[in-house]
């Protein structure tokens, strides 16, 4: 049971009722995280960088102190490969439009997969667009699986990039990504990691996975919004250009030229989410203090009793049944809108998303316009599955 877990977290106190399935979407806050960003604005507030009063000094050693959290989280060898942006998104656009789009010519080509989410696909879409370069899909089984011998044939010595999601936000589906990074390794392909699902469970640790570029969002591993990660290795963002222009990522100016700050300022123009760093710092706090082997084991008991659970259900089909998988179940009801389940759902306090998921080339793989997804995670219990179940029944009854 994750009952001392789910203490933590102040929503469920306010809602005892509230059966919260929606963590592939955003993670709910513990109360540490919220502590650490109302004592910033309380307490500490100051702009970075700049001023040199003891309030200014705080918050940039405060802002700074999270950035070493981030890379003893994920190993990085250096704490000047760690960008602060504002989201996973931010950081696949970033990578694609400085590292990709100047080492890209007509006849290249970039490699994705099958189940990228829309963040890791429409940047590298545009790029090949801007390019006449060729956007390789690697394809999927109707389990949700990638093909990896299709995989390894894709891959060339014009391909300029792998763009990998790591867990699938819609089906659930763990990649192989160790075996991948590898086998583009081998042709010296750089590799972009797309692990906004993973970081929160597993452990990722960017030396031994040997990928170029990681990103993630805060607010999907118990952190805010508007923050996020873009790790890249040291040697790759020192040849990039800036992607945004402005204060704080200069070291010399004048009308007729500037010159850029070293890392990793060059990459972070303008006032950042002062606020956001910091709770993204108490969240990773937050990870580091819990027993984070047995959450896991929690969670993969949830998703088993979930999933024998769900299937108890005429009538209800998974989409995604991949060999590894995490607890995010998509499915459709019957022939129930997803947004009627949704928002019955709702109504009983049951938190779930209906539609694409920003995945929608998978909707068209699986001939569907949405799906209902139930995500779950370390605060959620049998309880919460048993809530659904009992729910989902009754919608079926309704609709008969
Ligand atoms: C796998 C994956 N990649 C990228 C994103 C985009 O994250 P954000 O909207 O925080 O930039 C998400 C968010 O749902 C995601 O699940």
């Amino acid at each position: 049971m994750n009952m001392e877990i789910k203490s933590r977290f102040p929503i469920f106190t306010e809602y005892p009722d509230l059966v919260y399935l929606d963590s592939a979407a955003t993670t709910q806050k513990p109360d540490t995280v919220i502590a650490g960003i109302t004592d910033f604005y309380q307490r500490g507030n100051a702009n970075i960088h700049r001023g040199v009063y003891p309030l200014a000094a705080q918050a940039t050693e405060r802002f700074e102190g999270s950035r070493d959290k981030v890379q003893g989280f994920i190993n990085a060898q250096k704490r000047e490969e760690v960008l602060f942006t504002a989201g996973t998104t931010a950081g696949t656009n970033l990578v694609a439009q400085s590292f990709v789009l100047p080492r890209l010519e007509k006849g290249d080509n970039i490699v994705i997969s099958a189940m990228e989410h829309h963040a890791n696909l429409i940047p590298w879409q545009i790029v090949c667009e801007q390019t006449g370069a060729e956007l390789r899909v690697i394809p999927m089984n109707t389990k949700g699986e990638l093909d990896l011998g299709t995989y390894s044939s894709l891959l060339s010595n014009t391909t300029r990039m792998v763009a990998l999601v790591h867990i699938s936000n819609t089906l659930g589906t763990i990649n192989p990504v160790e075996e991948m990074i590898q086998e583009a390794k081998k042709k010296g392909i750089p590799v972009l990691l797309d692990v906004a699902q993973s970081i929160a469970h597993y452990s990722i640790d960017v030396q031994a996975l040997e990928c170029d570029f990681i990103v993630f969002s805060g607010h999907k591993l118990f952190g805010p919004t508007g923050i996020g990660i873009l790790y890249g290795k040291e040697e790759w963002l020192n040849q990039m250009n800036p992607y945004q222009y402005g204060g704080d990522m200069i070291r010399d100016v004048t009308f007729a030229k500037t010159t850029f700050a070293g890392l990793p300022n060059k990459f972070e123009a303008g006032t950042p989410n002062i606020a956001g760093a910091i709770g993204l710092g108490a969240a990773i706090d937050f990870l580091t203090s819990i027993d984070r082997v047995k959450a896991l084991q929690d969670l993969k008991n949830v998703q088993s009793y979930a999933e024998s659970s769900l299937l108890t259900l005429n009538g209800l089909k998974l989409i995604g049944t991949a060999k590894d998988r995490t607890a995010i179940f998509s499915f459709a009801l019957n022939d129930i809108h997803p947004h009627d389940i949704a928002t019955f759902l709702g109504e009983e306090k049951i938190a779930t998303r209906a539609g694409h998921h920003c995945t929608q080339p998978i909707m068209d793989f699986f001939g569907l316009p949405a799906t209902t997804r139930a995500s779950f995670s370390i605060y959620n219990t049998t309880t919460d599955v048993d809530r659904l179940v009992q729910t989902l029944g009754e919608i079926q009854a309704f609709f008969s």
